[in-house]
Parts: structure tokens; sequence; C-alpha cells
């Protein structure tokens, strides 16, 4: 598969088979984040693997998460560590990195059959609680991935070129 036709073919899944991802498949897919660029390549990201459902469940009951969280087979929390001296514009760049290593997971699953849906709501306190993640690390979003129960191509709903792309000036 190459990269436009993972590109094309990615979308949020949010149903899951129940199926167990291989542990070779997801280390497979873990590989493709570990190799993501990052700022001066700090690599100032982190991902926390859950497979245990009585985490994914407090994930949903406790820090508020989609319900389809609990249904995930894996959910990956990325996470980032803020800089404490800002050497750049400003001290941003761990979410920049932890998603690009996150999107990187996205299209690599995607190649393996499986799917994904990036999660942006959740307690972030109640999250690093149960996950025992450090005060000075924050947690940038949540990734589900697992065999998809709809494997329907959909529609891209999506603006025109022109409205989200400008050449040389604004
Ligand atoms: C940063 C980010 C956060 C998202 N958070 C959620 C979420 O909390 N719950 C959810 O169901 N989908 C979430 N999504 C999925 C989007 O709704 C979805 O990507 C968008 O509708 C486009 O559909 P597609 O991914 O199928 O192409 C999120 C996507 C992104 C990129």
């Amino acid at each position: 598969m190459d990269v436009t036709q993972a590109i094309k073919s990615r979308k949020s899944v949010r149903s899951f088979l129940d199926k167990k991802v291989e542990k070779e498949t997801l280390t497979s897919i873990l590989e493709m984040a570990r190799i993501a660029p990052s700022f001066f390549n700090y690599q100032n990201w982190r991902f926390v693997v859950i497979q245990n459902i009585q985490t994914k469940r407090k994930l949903v009951n406790d820090a508020k998460s989609p319900s389809f969280v609990a249904e995930s087979p894996i959910v990956i929390v990325g996470c980032g560590k803020p800089f404490e001296s800002i050497t750049s514009s400003d001290n941003s760049s761990y979410i920049i990195d932890t998603t690009i290593a996150l999107n990187h997971v996205t299209l690599a699953a995607v190649q393996f059959g499986l799917g994904s849906c990036w999660i942006n709501i959740f307690d972030e306190k109640k999250v690093k609680e149960i996950l025992d993640i450090p005060e000075e690390i924050r947690v940038v979003a949540l990734l589900s991935l697992g065999y998809p129960k709809d494997v329907s191509v959909s529609e891209k709903k999506r603006k025109t070129m022109s409205q989200l792309i400008k050449f040389e000036k604004w």
C-alpha cells in the first residue's frame, strides 16, 4: 500500500470487531511512530498503550472519554513533555510532535487493515491519575485502534482546495 492509498483509506473507526491485534502488528505500527520527526529531534512524546479492559472502562467512566474507548481493542494515550526553558517561539512543540507520532500510527494502521479514531474528549487530570502519568507530562490525545466492524469506504466531507489552501499570500 502506498502513502496516497493509506491516506485516502483512513477514516475514523468507532466500532471494532472483537478480534485481537497481534503483538507483531502492534509493534510494526508503533515502530512507525518511533521514527516520526520531532522538533530538534528531541522526541519529547511518549505513548501509553492500553489493552486492559478495566483501564479502558476507567477512561470512559472516570475520565469521561467516549464510550467506544471501552470497546477499542487498543487505546494509545499520546503524551508530551512541554519544554521547561523555551527554545522556540513557544513551548507547544510537544503537541506537534505527539500529534505527528499519533498520525503515523493512524496511517500505518491502515496498511494492516486496522482502523483508528482520534479522541480529544477526556478529563486530563483523571487520565493522568488512572495511568500514573507524571505531573510534568501533558496528555495530548487518545487514539482508539482495532479491526473495524464496518470496512465500507465513506465519502470524505472536506472543504475545497481553494477554501483551504492559498498560494504565495493569504
Ligand atoms: C484532533 C482530533 C480529535 C478528535 N476527537 C474526536 C473525539 O473526541 N471523538 C470522536 O468521535 N471523533 C474525534 N475525532 C474524529 C473526527 O471527528 C474525524 O476525524 C472527522 O470527522 C473526519 O472524519 P474521518 O476521520 O472519518 O475522515 C477527532 C479528530 C481529530 C483530528
